[in-house]
C-alpha cells in the first residue's frame, strides 16, 4: 500500500505535523507558518451549537418492511404493498441535558425516524411517551426553560420543574407517566416509540383518517429503577450509546413492530376526548392498535458528527398521504424544527448525506446561501415557471383538507365531554399495580420534597388528588415524611 501523505486543507503536502516553524531554534513562531495557522483555526471551529432541546442522542440507520396492508387507509408509497422496504436513520436522545449528560435519567426519550422514501423524507420525530407535557407550543420555551439548567446555579432546579408543573395542571399525565416504572428506560433498544401527535393519513379515494403511530419495541421493555438509575449514570454517563452502537457491532439488530390507532375523520368531533390534545391517549378499547410493519437498525453511522450530531428531522416532512392534524402542539412544531436547523446547521442542511432524500432527489428553485454544495446543471433556469422543462407543481394536494370554523384569537383547546386536566393521569394510576404504585409515588415524593416552597408543593399535590384521592393521598403522605424526616 503506497504510503498516504498528510496534507494541508487545499492539498498541499504538510512537511512537519510535530513542530511549528520558529523564527530560529528557540524563537517565537511564524505567521507564514500555514499548517499551524490552518490547524488551529479549524480546532477552534469544531463545535456546531447543541440542539436547544434532546442535545444527547445517538443514531443508527435501518429498514422499515410493510407487514400488513393499510392502502385502504393512505396513499403513501412507501407504505402501499406488503413487503416493501425503506431505508431510514434513526435517532434516540434524551430530552433536558446537555450534550455531555448521562444516559440513564428520568427523562422522556426522543425516538426520530426519517424514512427514505421515493416520494421524499417522510420525517416521524416522536418519544417514547404517548403524551405529552403541555397542548399549546407557546408554552414550551418556559417549560424546557424550567427543566433544564438555572439560570443563576448552573443546574437542574426541583423548584423550577415543579414550579412549572404547578402552573401546568395538564402535565399531571404525563408526570405520572416520567415518575412511573418507564421513566428510565434500561436503552434505547428497550423500550416503545410513539408518534404521540394525531396525524391524518388519506387514502387514493381521498377518505381522511386520524392516526397516531405506536412502535412496540422487540426487546421487550426494560427500564431501572431510580437507584439502578443513579447508580449508572454515574458510573457510565454512555450506557445507552454503547449498548445500541455495541448491539448492532455485534449483530444483534434491534426491532420495532409499528402500529397505528385509526379514527376515521368523521368522528373526531364528536369522540369524548379532544383528539388533537397531546396531553391525551385515545384508550385502545376505543381505537385499537392495527399493525403496519417492522423497523430494523442493521448499521451504525461511521461519523457520529456527520451523521448524528448534524441530522435534522422536521415534524413538516411528509409524504403524500400523509399530513397534519390540527393538534396546536403539531402545527407549532412544524414552525421550530426546520428553524431550529437552519440557526444550527445552516440554510443548507438538506444537501448533508444524512439528510438528503436518498430514493428521491430534491428539484426545486431553491439556491445558493451558505455552503451551498449542490451546483445545478448549466443552463438550468432558477425561477418558475418557465418554458424550459424545469420542475413543476402537480396540482395534486398532499392531503385531505381540515374543516376550520369559528373566529380568529388566543382560544383554548376545545374540551370534548370528558375532558379534564386529570382523568387520565387517574386511569393511568388505577392501572398500575400495588408495587407500581409504591414506586411511583416514591419517585414525586423523591423530587417533590425538595421543592422550598409549601405553596408550589400544595399546588402539585391538589393536582395528584383530582386525578385519584387515593394517588393524592400517598403523594402527600410521602413528601410529608421525607420533609419532616
Ligand atoms: C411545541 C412543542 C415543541 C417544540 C417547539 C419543539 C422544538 C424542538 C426543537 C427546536 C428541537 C431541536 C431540533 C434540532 O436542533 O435539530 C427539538 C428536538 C426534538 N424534539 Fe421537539 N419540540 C416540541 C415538542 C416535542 C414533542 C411533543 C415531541 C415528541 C412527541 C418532540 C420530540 C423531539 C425529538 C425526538 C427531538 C430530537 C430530534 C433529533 O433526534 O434530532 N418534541 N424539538
Amino acid at each position: 500500500m503506497s504510503k498516504r501523505v498528510l496534507t494541508t486543507e487545499s492539498g498541499a503536502p504538510v512537511a512537519d505535523n510535530q513542530n511549528s516553524a520558529s523564527a530560529g531554534v528557540g524563537g517565537p513562531l511564524l505567521l507564514q507558518d500555514q499548517h499551524l495557522l490552518e490547524k488551529l483555526a479549524r480546532f477552534n471551529r469544531e463545535r456546531i451549537p447543541e440542539r436547544v432541546v434532546h442535545a444527547r442522542g445517538s443514531g443508527a440507520y435501518g429498514h422499515f418492511t410493510v407487514t400488513d396492508d393499510v392502502s385502504d387507509l393512505t396513499s403513501a408509497a412507501f407504505l402501499s404493498t406488503v413487503g416493501k422496504r425503506t431505508e431510514l436513520f434513526t435517532r434516540f436522545s434524551t430530552v433536558a441535558d446537555n450534550l455531555g449528560g448521562a444516559d440513564a435519567v428520568r427523562d422522556p426519550r426522543g425516538f426520530a425516524v426519517k424514512f427514505y422514501t421515493e416520494e421524499g423524507n417522510y420525517d416521524l420525530v416522536g418519544n417514547n411517551t404517548p403524551v405529552f407535557f403541555i397542548k399549546d407550543p407557546l408554552k414550551f420555551p418556559d417549560f424546557i426553560h424550567s427543566q433544564k439548567r438555572d439560570p443563576f446555579t448552573g443546574k437542574q432546579e426541583p423548584d423550577n420543574v415543579w414550579d412549572f408543573w404547578a402552573h401546568a395542571p395538564e402535565a399531571t399525565h404525563q408526570v405520572t407517566w416520567l415518575m412511573g416504572d418507564r421513566g428510565i428506560p434500561a436503552s434505547y433498544r428497550h423500550m416503545n416509540g410513539y408518534g404521540s401527535h394525531t396525524y391524518q393519513w388519506t387514502n387514493a379515494a381521498g377518505d381522511a383518517f386520524f392516526v397516531k403511530y405506536h412502535f412496540k419495541t422487540n426487546q421487550g421493555i426494560r427500564s431501572l429503577s431510580a437507584e439502578q438509575g443513579q447508580e449508572l449514570a454515574g458510573k457510565d454517563a454512555n450506557s445507552h450509546q454503547t449498548d445500541l452502537l455495541q448491539a448492532i457491532e455485534r449483530g444483534v439488530h434491534p426491532s420495532w413492530t409499528l402500529y397505528v390507532q385509526v379514527m376515521p375523520a368523521a368522528e373526531a368531533d364528536g369522540y369524548r376526548f379532544n383528539p388533537f390534545d397531546l396531553t391525551k391517549v385515545w384508550p385502545h378499547a376505543d381505537y385499537p392498535l392495527r399493525r403496519v410493519g417492522r423497523l430494523v437498525l442493521d448499521r451504525n453511522p461511521d461519523n457520529v458528527f456527520a451523521e448524528v450530531e448534524q441530522a435534522a428531522f422536521s415534524p413538516n416532512n411528509f409524504v403524500p398521504g400523509i399530513g397534519p392534524s390540527p393538534d396546536k402542539m403539531l402545527q407549532g412544531r412544524l414552525f421550530a424544527y426546520a428553524d431550529a436547523h437552519r440557526y444550527r446547521l445552516g440554510v443548507n442542511h438538506t444537501q448533508l448525506a444524512v439528510n438528503a432524500p436518498r430514493a428521491t432527489t430534491a428539484d426545486n428553485y431553491g439556491r445558493d446561501g451558505l455552503m451551498a454544495a449542490n451546483a445545478q446543471p448549466r443552463g438550468e433556469k432558477n425561477y418558475e415557471p418557465n418554458s424550459y422543462g424545469g420542475p413543476a407543481e402537480t396540482g395534486t394536494p398532499l392531503s385531505a383538507p381540515l374543516a376550520v370554523h369559528g373566529h380568529t384569537g388566543t382560544h383554548e383547546a376545545p374540551a370534548h365531554s370528558k375532558d379534564d386536566d386529570f382523568f387520565q393521569a387517574g386511569e393511568l394510576y388505577r392501572l398500575m399495580s400495588e408495587e407500581e404504585r409504591a414506586r411511583l409515588v416514591a419517585n414525586i415524593a423523591g423530587g417533590l420534597s425538595q421543592v422550598s416552597r409549601e405553596d408550589v408543593i400544595e399546588k402539585n399535590l391538589a393536582h395528584f388528588h383530582a386525578a385519584d384521592p387515593e394517588y393524592g393521598k400517598r403523594v402527600e403522605a410521602a413528601v410529608r415524611a421525607l420533609r419532616e424526616g
